[in-house]
């Protein structure tokens, strides 16, 4: 089984779709550990209920990135993490996980990228007036919200619609869409082992 680390720093919600897709059978994973940069954030009680381990840590008690990216490189060789799935962390991953992760790190994001990256895609949507939005899986660069993308579904946006209503039919789609995204990539991985 593949081991996986999923990064969160909110609710959770797709983090909890990833753990309900294992035990449904799925996907074919271990979550390894749950990194979460907010002590206080709903993910980590999800993680506690499922028994998943969790390195909790703050930002602002280290000096740099590069040294809490250190802390986190540590704990993801300790428990032998091989893939980085970032579900809802609101932060951009610098070189000291991307170098030896590079190729491994995923992201999802709720907008049809390169359409509204960054914070409130849900938002820049509605306000922009456009009437299809969607989700975004992606490969993670150094970039805000630029690897390349892997798969994408789109939700289209109802004259009635709010804020609350169009991120409810976005995490919808996102809590399938996230999970066979990551069993693709797991599958089509061990294809290539098996070649070379
Ligand atoms: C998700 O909708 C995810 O697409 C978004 O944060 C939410 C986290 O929800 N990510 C971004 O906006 C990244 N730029 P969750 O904590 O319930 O999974």
């Amino acid at each position: 089984k593949q081991r996986v680390a999923v990064f969160a720093s909110g609710t959770g919600s797709n983090f909890a779709a990833i753990a309900d897709a294992i035990d449904q059978g799925s996907l074919d994973a271990e979550i390894a550990l749950l990194v979460c940069d907010k002590p206080e954030a709903k993910a980590i009680e999800k993680a506690n209920e499922r028994q998943i381990p969790v390195f909790a840590f703050q930002p602002r008690t280290y000096p740099t990135k590069a040294d809490y990216e250190r802390d986190i490189l540590q704990k993801l060789n300790d428990c032998k993490a091989e893939w980085l799935i970032l579900a809802g962390y609101m932060r951009l991953i610098g070189s000291t996980l991307l170098d030896p992760f590079e190729g491994h790190i995923v992201n999802i994001h709720p907008s049809l990228l390169p359409a509204f990256p960054g914070k409130d895609a849900i938002g820049q949507a509605l306000s922009t007036g456009v009437r299809v939005t969607g989700v975004t899986v992606h490969f993670v660069d150094e970039g805000m919200d630029t690897g390349k993308i892997i798969d994408q579904e789109a939700v289209r946006i109802r004259e009635e619609d709010d804020r609350y209503s169009l991120q409810a039919a976005i995490q919808e789609i996102e809590h399938r869409l996230f999970p066979r995204t990551i069993q693709a990539l797991i599958q089509a991985e061990k294809r290539e082992e098996i070649k070379s």
